[in-house]
């Protein structure tokens, strides 16, 4: 079955999902995304890669950190970004998913930038355009949200260096997280050798370590020795039903504080994608710790998506 991601020369066309890229495409990003950090301290922050370009923002779920940085990032290579606002947007009137982007089509759109809270909907939109326009994926329901897992693995390696030693956990609702699966996808296929998940059986999937991870529910075992610890939000929001008792028992057995991460290694970083919800994944005094790389993680997308959409363009 042809990939979906890719193009009729093997390049990558669309950027859905981190399952399935090889190494050395995932390679290849991060080192185009450390050509691009040393922009951010130039006098003038842009370089012409996209100019004349017409990249359009479709959110159809919110965001402070993906759609912005994904805005600065496509200014930075000179596109020009139109931020379609979905709540004043026709789509308020019934119009479909793929008569919204046909019409921004219609208006030369260059590449699509998407967020949906429906599993697969950048995939639809990437099966349905032209073959020169580009989509990327924003985050799709509980599936996939490639850019987050690649600035998060962009994170490691530039704190950590040698991704071949590490042990990682990822901490919380690993469940309703697209985040934690792009990550774990990033970090099983870069080599890091011990991928741990830590949560309640509620809330972590059946069957997740076939994604080559090992499975904790005791989070002092699993922080054990930890080189980077990776908190997850409660996703609230994708829940049917109650999976927990409140979100003071989970702070009590799954929250961050001091003295569990005194668990880890002395020298472990803590990241977290954002939303965070503090006193219920993570204590104030750890995400404002000396230990916490959780605002260097939102710098580094911006060059983590310059990459990805210089790359895409250039394909
Ligand atoms: N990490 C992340 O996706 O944050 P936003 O929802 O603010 O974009």
């Amino acid at each position: 079955m042809k990939n979906p991601q890719l193009n009729e020369h093997g390049e990558l066309q669309h950027l859905l999902s981190v399952e399935g890229l090889p190494r050395d495409t995932l390679l290849h990003i991060l080192d185009t995304a450390d050509s691009f950090i040393g922009i951010t301290d130039r006098e003038v922050k842009k370089v012409p890669l996209l100019r004349g370009k017409s990249v359009f923002n479709l959110f159809f779920e919110n965001s402070t950190r993906t759609r912005t940085t994904f805005e600065i990032a496509a200014k930075r290579l000179s596109a020009d970004v139109i931020n379609l606002n979905i709540n004043t947007s026709s789509t308020t009137k019934g119009e479909t998913l793929l008569d919204t982007v046909d019409n921004l089509s219609a208006m030369h759109a260059d590449m699509f930038i998407v967020r949906h809270a429906s599993s697969g909907a950048p995939y639809l939109i990437a099966q349905h355009v032209a073959s020169h326009l580009h989509v990327i994926n924003a985050g799709d329901g509980r599936h996939a949200h490639p850019t987050q897992g690649l600035l998060d693995i962009y994170t490691i390696r530039h704190y950590k260096r040698d991704l071949s030693a590490l042990s990682v956990a990822v901490v919380g609702d690993v469940l309703h997280s697209r985040v934690a699966r792009s990550l774990i996808h990033a970090l099983t296929t870069l080599g890091v050798p011990d991928v741990r998940v830590i949560g309640p059986k509620t809330l972590l999937p059946a069957g997740v370590e076939k994604l080559g991870v090992k499975v904790f529910h005791d989070m002092n075992h699993g922080l054990a020795g930890c080189d980077v610890v990776v908190m997850l939000r409660l996703q609230n929001e994708r829940m049917n039903g109650s999976l927990l008792p409140s979100a003071q028992e989970f702070f009590k057995s799954y929250g961050l504080t001091p003295e569990k991460l005194a668990l880890a290694k002395p020298d472990a970083i803590v990241m977290h994608p954002g939303p965070m919800n503090r006193g219920v994944e993570i204590d104030s005094a750890v995400a404002d710790g000396p230990h916490s790389v959780i605002l260097p993680q939102v710098t580094f997308g911006i060059a983590v998506r310059m990459a990805v959409m210089s790359i895409l363009a250039g394909n």
